[in-house]
C-alpha cells in the first residue's frame, strides 16, 4: 500500500492538484497510518500531501532554451513557478516556453545577448512587466568560449566570455536585489563550474569567469544574508548531452588528436562516479537551493559532479 501511495502521488502530474486530496495512509508502521477515507473506494491508493516548492514564485531562468537552463526551467515550473526565460535564440525559448504551458506551467520569454547591459535590464523588466516581480535569478547563460591556450587567447573572445558568465551574473544580481531587499527576501543562483576549481588546459576565460562567480556569490551573500536573501552557486562537472558540452568536448578531442569518445572516456575515468551528470540532475540540486529546503544555505558553491572537486 505505500509503494501504491507514492506511485500514485508522482503519477498525478502536477502535484497542485493533491493539495485538495486528503491525507490518509502513510508510514513505514502501523501507528503512522490511519483509514483510508470514506469517500475513496476500498484499496483506493492514499496520497500524501506534497506542496509545490516554488508555489507562488517567479524564477528568472538565463540560457532557459536547452541545455540544463531548459532542465531548471521545467523542474521549476513543475514546482509551482511561474517561469521568465531568457537567451538569445527566439525558436528555443519559444518551444520550451510551449513545453511548459502543455505540462499546465507558467512560462514567458525575451531574447536577450547577456553580454550586452542594456538586454539584462530588458528581461528584468520583462519578467516584472509579465509576472509581477523576481523572487528568484537563476544565471546560467553562457558559451565556453576558444579552446586555445592563453598566449593564443583572443583579448576580444576572453572579454565576451567574462561577459556572459560573470558579468552578466553581477548585473542581474545588481538589477533584481533592490526588490528581493525592499520585500526582504529573494534567491540568486549562479551557475558555476568544476572549470573554477580544478585545473583543466585550455579555457583560461571560461575558468577565470566560472571562479569569479564563486567570488561574487560570496560577497553578494554576506551583503544579503541578512536582508533575507540567499546566494548560492552549483559546480555542475561534466553534463555530456548539452551542446556546449558536446562542442567543447570535439574542440578539446581534436585538438589533443584523438577521437571525442576516446577524449570523454579518459575525463569521466577522473570522475569518483564515473559517468557523466544529467542536466536534470543539476536541476535539482538548483530547485533545493532555489527552495526553503535549503533555508540555512548561503555563500556556498555545491559540487554537482559525481565526485571531482572536494572543497
Ligand atoms: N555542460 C556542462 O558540462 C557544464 C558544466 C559546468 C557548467 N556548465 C554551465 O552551465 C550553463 C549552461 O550550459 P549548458 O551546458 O546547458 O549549455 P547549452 O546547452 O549550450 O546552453 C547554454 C544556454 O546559454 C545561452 N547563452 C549562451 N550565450 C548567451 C548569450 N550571450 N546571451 C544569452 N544567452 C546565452 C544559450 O542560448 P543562445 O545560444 O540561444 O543564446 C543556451 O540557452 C553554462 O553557464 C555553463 O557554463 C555546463
Amino acid at each position: 500500500m505505500q509503494q501504491l501511495s507514492k506511485i500514485f502521488l508522482y503519477g498525478i502530474g502536477r502535484r497542485e492538484t493533491l493539495e485538495y486530496l486528503p491525507l490518509q495512509q502513510y508510514g513505514n508502521n502501523s501507528s503512522e497510518a490511519t483509514q483510508p477515507a470514506p469517500c475513496f473506494p476500498a484499496g483506493f491508493p492514499s496520497i500524501l500531501i506534497v506542496p509545490m516548492l516554488l508555489k507562488n514564485q517567479v524564477a528568472l531562468v538565463t540560457g532557459s532554451g536547452r541545455g540544463i537552463g531548459r532542465a531548471v526551467a521545467h523542474l521549476f515550473a513543475k514546482e509551482g513557478a511561474a517561469v521568465f526565460l531568457a537567451a538569445r535564440t527566439e525558436k528555443e525559448l519559444a518551444a520550451v516556453a510551449k513545453e511548459i504551458a502543455e505540462s499546465g506551467g507558467r512560462a514567458e520569454y525575451a531574447t536577450a545577448d547577456l553580454t550586452q547591459e542594456p538586454a539584462c535590464t530588458h528581461i528584468v523588466a520583462a519578467a516584472r512587466e509579465k509576472f509581477g516581480k523576481v523572487d528568484i535569478l537563476v544565471n546560467n547563460g553562457g558559451h565556453y568560449g576558444p579552446v586555445v591556450p592563453v598566449e593564443e587567447y583572443p583579448l576580444a573572445e576572453f572579454d565576451k566570455v567574462i561577459a556572459v558568465h560573470l558579468r552578466a551574473a553581477f548585473l542581474l544580481s545588481k538589477l533584481v536585489l533592490p526588490e528581493m531587499y525592499a520585500r526582504g527576501s529573494g534567491i540568486i543562483l549562479n551557475i558555476s563550474s568544476l572549470s573554477a576549481k580544478a585545473a583543466y588546459l585550455w579555457g583560461s576565460a571560461y575558468a577565470a569567469a566560472k571562479a569569479g562567480m564563486l567570488g561574487l556569490t560570496r560577497s553578494t551573500a554576506a551583503e544579503a544574508a541578512q536582508k533575507g536573501v540567499r546566494v548560492n552557486a552549483i559546480c555542475p562537472g561534466p553534463v555530456t548531452g548539452t551542446r556546449m558540452s558536446k562542442e567543447l568536448g570535439a574542440d578539446l578531442a581534436k585538438r589533443l588528436g584523438i577521437s571525442a569518445e576516446e577524449q570523454l572516456k579518459g575525463f569521466l575515468s577522473s570522475v569518483l562516479q564515473g559517468r557523466a551528470q544529467t542536466a536534470e540532475e543539476i536541476a535539482r540540486a538548483a530547485l533545493f537551493l532555489c527552495s526553503e529546503q535549503s533555508s540555512a544555505i548561503t555563500g556556498q558553491s555545491i559540487n554537482v559532479d559525481g565526485g571531482v572537486a572536494f572543497y
